[in-house]
C-alpha cells in the first residue's frame, strides 16, 4: 500500500514535472516573450471547420477578431466556412473578457490563453488583455508539410511596464495617415501600447488649427493632418488599445510656429522661415510676452481636445536660449525675479503651461529640461538625456528620487541606426540603486522615431523589426533579454511584419530598382547585407549635408542596421575561430564565392551615378573575397602586400554614408591566416 501511494506520489510529481515543461524560444517564434509559456498535449490543425467566438460585441475584440480570422486564412490559404466571428457560440477559439477597458495608465492588460487539439481560449478581464491575447494566438501560427497548425500551449502573460511607447516624428519628415496606421497596427502586434506623435517642430507645423489657420498655412508646406483625421488616427489607434499622446514643441524647436506667428518670438523684427536642415535652431517663444500664454493657451486647448489621453506632452527641449539673451524684455523679467540662468526662465515658462492644461483637465509631460524646482510631480518626466546619477544630464534616476512618474527614450533613440543588440543592454530599470516605491515611478519606455532622414518610404525600415526587440524589453521578464535565440525570433518577427503590410523590405526592393534603374537588383541588394547606415548622426554631421527636400532614396537608405548578411558572416567567423570546424569554413567560403558573383553580375548593370559609386568597394570586397576564399581552401596562400592593404583601405572608408560592418572580423580571419593587420596598416 505505501509503495502504490509512493508511486502514486511520484507519478503525480512526474505528471506536473510534464505540465510544467516550458516552451523555449528555441521552438516558438514569440515576441513579446509571455510571462509565462507552458506546453499542453496536441496541437489545433487549422482547416476548413475554423471559427472564432466572442463574448461580447462591445468594445475591441469583435473587429480584431474579423482580422484575426483575415490574417489566418491569408497566411495559411485554408479556406474556412465562417469569415467572421459569432457572438457567444461554440467555436475553433473562444475569446472572453469582462469588461470594455478606458485607456490609461492602469488599466489591466493581462490575458491567459490555452491551446489543445480540440480549440484555443483566451480570457481576460478586458478587452485590451483579450487584443493582446489574439496577437499571441496569431505568432503562435506554425507549420509542417501536412498542416497549419498552433502548439498546445498553455500562456499566462501581462506587462512589466505600463508605458510601452513609440513616437513618431511627423514634423521633420510628414508622414501620412496610411503610414501611421500600419505602423500602428505592427504596435499592437509587438503589445506597444502609448503612440507619442511629434507633431511640431522647427520644420513644420502638422496639425490643423481653426483658432490659428496659419499654422497650417503658413508653416507646413501643405502637409498636416485636419482635425478630422486626427480625430481619426486616435480611434484607430483606440481600436488597437493604444493611446495617443500629443507633443506641441515649446519654447524651442518652435521655428514653424513663430514662421506664423513671428509676434510671439523672442527676436523682435526677425522674420522666420521653415528650417529646412537638422539640428537645433534659436528661434524661441518669448516668455516675457503675456500674449504668448493667451496663444498657447488657446491652442492646447483647441489640439488637447482632440485628445482624450490625460497626457499632453510640451517638448520643452533643447532651448539654448540665444534668442532670449538678445531680448531686453527678456532680460528685465530675469532681473525682476532675480534669475540667473535660462533655464529659470523656462521653469517659469513651464509652470504656466502647467496650470493651462491642468485647467484642461490635462497633466503636462516634457523632455526632461522640464525637471525644475517649481515643477509640480504630476508632471511625467521623458529621460531622453540618461539614467545614471554622476551623468552630468542623467535624468531618470534624478527624477524619480524627486517623485516624478518618468519615461526613458535615451536608449532608444532608434534614429541612430545601432543594433537592436544594443539598444537591448539598457533595461529601463537597469543600473539603478532605487527602492522598490521609485522602481514604480518608472512608467516604462518609449521608442524615439526622429525623422530628418526618414520618408514614408523608409520609415518602416527604420522602426522594424528593432522595435519589436525593445518592445520586449518593455513588456517580458528583464532575464528575456539574455535569450540566445532573440535574432531567430527577430528574423521571424520581420517576416511577420512584412506579411502584415509594414513596407520595410518592400520599399528596400523598390529603392534598389530606383538605383538600378532596372528590375534586376540582387548584386546591389547583396551589397546592402554587408553595408549599414553610418551610426549615431555621421550620416549627416552637423546637419549640413541632408536638407528635408533632399533625395532619400539612396544606397544609405536602402541599407538598414543589423544587416543579417553581416550578422551571419560575423558569427560564422567567430565559430570558426574558436572551433575550427570544416563545416563552417565551407560556409563561410560559400559567402565569399557569392561576393565575386555579386560584383560580375553588378559590372553588367546598365551604369547610372547612384550605380558608378558603389563599384570601387564592391571591387574591393570582391578582391578580399577571392583572396580570403583562395586561402581558407588552401588553394594559395594569404600574403600580405600592397593590393591586399589597398583594397582593406578601401573597405574602411564610408560607402556613401554607410559602412562595411564585417571589417574587424575579416581581419581577424586575416591574422588566423597568417596575416595580422595591426592598427596603422603596419605589421605586428
Ligand atoms: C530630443 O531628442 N531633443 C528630445
Amino acid at each position: 500500500m505505501k509503495r502504490t501511494i509512493h508511486l502514486l506520489v511520484a507519478l503525480l510529481l512526474c505528471g506536473q514535472c510534464l505540465l510544467a515543461q516550458e516552451y523555449t524560444s528555441r521552438t516558438l517564434s514569440l515576441m513579446p516573450w509571455p510571462q509565462e509559456v507552458h506546453k499542453a498535449p496536441g496541437k489545433l490543425v487549422i482547416d476548413s471547420s475554423f471559427s472564432v467566438s466572442v463574448s461580447s460585441k462591445k468594445g475591441r475584440v469583435y473587429q480584431k477578431a474579423v482580422n484575426l480570422i483575415r490574417s489566418i486564412t491569408d497566411r495559411t490559404g485554408v479556406f474556412v466556412n465562417r469569415g467572421f466571428p459569432r457572438i457567444q457560440q461554440s467555436s475553433t477559439v473562444t475569446i472572453q473578457f469582462d469588461e470594455v477597458a478606458v485607456l490609461g495608465e492602469k488599466i489591466d492588460e493581462s490575458y491567459e490563453l490555452s491551446v489543445s487539439t480540440a480549440g484555443a481560449i483566451i480570457k481576460a478581464k478586458t478587452d485590451v488583455g483579450a487584443l493582446h491575447g489574439m496577437e499571441t494566438l496569431l505568432q503562435l501560427l506554425q507549420f509542417d508539410e501536412h498542416s497549419f497548425y498552433i502548439p498546445g500551449i498553455r500562456i499566462k502573460d501581462a506587462p512589466r511596464f505600463a508605458w510601452r511607447g513609440l513616437m513618431i516624428d511627423v514634423a521633420r519628415h510628414f508622414q501620412p495617415m496610411a503610414v501611421l496606421k500600419r505602423n500602428l497596427r505592427a504596435m499592437a502586434a509587438l503589445k506597444m501600447n502609448v503612440f507619442h506623435w511629434h507633431l511640431s517642430d522647427d520644420q513644420g507645423f502638422r496639425v490643423a488649427s481653426k483658432v490659428f489657420p496659419k499654422l497650417q498655412e503658413l508653416a507646413s508646406d501643405g502637409q498636416y493632418y485636419t482635425q478630422r483625421e486626427v480625430k481619426e488616427l486616435v480611434a484607430y489607434a483606440g481600436s488597437l488599445g493604444i493611446r495617443v499622446v500629443p507633443e506641441i514643441d515649446v519654447p524651442g524647436h518652435a521655428t514653424a510656429i513663430l514662421t506664423a506667428y513671428p509676434e510671439y518670438g523672442s527676436k523682435k523684427g526677425e522674420s522666420y522661415t521653415i528650417e529646412r536642415y537638422a539640428g537645433v535652431f534659436d528661434p524661441t517663444l518669448n516668455p516675457a510676452n503675456p500674449e504668448v500664454y493667451s496663444f498657447l493657451a488657446t491652442l492646447f486647448k483647441e489640439v488637447s481636445s482632440l485628445f482624450p489621453d490625460p497626457y499632453f506632452h510640451i517638448g520643452g527641449d533643447e532651448n539654448e536660449g540665444k534668442h532670449w539673451d538678445q531680448n531686453v524684455e527678456i532680460q528685465q523679467l530675469k532681473k525682476k525675479h532675480g534669475w540667473t540662468t535660462n533655464h529659470e526662465v523656462q521653469t517659469y515658462f513651464n509652470i504656466q503651461l502647467e496650470a493651462i492644461l491642468k485647467s484642461y483637465g490635462k497633466k503636462l509631460m516634457g523632455w526632461d529640461e522640464i525637471m525644475t524646482k517649481d515643477m509640480p510631480t504630476s508632471a511625467i518626466i521623458h529621460s531622453w538625456r540618461g539614467r545614471n546619477e554622476g551623468f552630468p544630464n542623467g535624468t531618470l534616476i534624478e527624477a524619480v528620487k524627486k517623485g516624478y512618474q518618468v519615461v526613458l527614450s535615451n536608449d532608444y533613440y532608434i534614429d541612430r541606426m545601432q543594433s537592436v543588440l544594443h539598444h537591448r543592454k539598457f533595461d529601463p530599470l537597469k543600473n539603478g540603486a532605487l527602492t522598490a516605491a521609485q522602481e514604480a515611478l518608472v512608467l516604462g519606455g518609449e521608442v524615439t522615431m526622429w525623422s530628418e532622414l526618414v520618408t514614408p518610404l523608409t520609415i518602416d525600415s527604420r522602426i522594424w523589426p528593432r522595435t519589436a526587440g525593445i518592445a520586449e524589453l518593455f513588456w517580458s521578464k528583464a532575464e528575456v533579454v539574455d535569450d540566445p535565440n532573440f535574432i531567430s525570433r527577430l528574423k521571424t518577427m520581420d517576416l511577420y511584419l512584412d506579411q502584415m503590410g509594414i513596407t520595410h523590405r518592400k520599399n528596400k526592393d523598390q529603392i534598389l530598382r530606383n538605383i538600378t534603374k532596372s528590375s534586376t537588383v540582387a548584386s546591389v541588394q547583396l551589397l546592402t547585407e554587408y553595408f549599414e547606415p553610418l551610426k549615431i548622426y555621421e550620416r549627416n554631421k552637423d546637419g549640413v549635408e541632408y536638407k528635408s527636400f533632399s533625395p532619400f532614396t539612396l544606397f544609405a537608405d536602402a541599407c538598414t542596421a543589423d544587416a543579417y548578411g553581416a550578422l551571419e558572416l560575423n558569427t560564422l567567423i567567430d565559430e570558426y575561430l574558436k572551433f575550427g570546424k570544416e563545416r563552417t569554413k565551407k560556409e563561410i567560403i560559400a559567402i565569399l564565392k557569392r561576393w565575386q558573383r555579386g560584383y560580375q553580375a553588378f559590372k553588367s548593370l546598365a551604369p547610372n551615378p547612384n550605380l558608378v559609386c558603389l563599384t570601387e568597394h564592391y571591387k574591393a570586397m570582391a578582391l578580399i573575397g577571392e583572396r580570403l576564399e583562395k586561402a581558407l581552401s588552401n588553394t594559395v596562400a594569404l600574403r600580405d602586400d600592397v593590393a591586399l592593404r589597398t583594397t582593406i583601405k578601401k573597405l574602411e572608408t564610408p560607402l556613401v554614408d554607410t559602412e562595411f560592418m564585417v571589417l574587424p572580423s575579416l581581419k581577424r580571419l586575416f591574422g588566423h591566416l597568417g596575416v595580422a593587420l595591426a592598427e596603422g596598416g603596419k605589421k605586428s
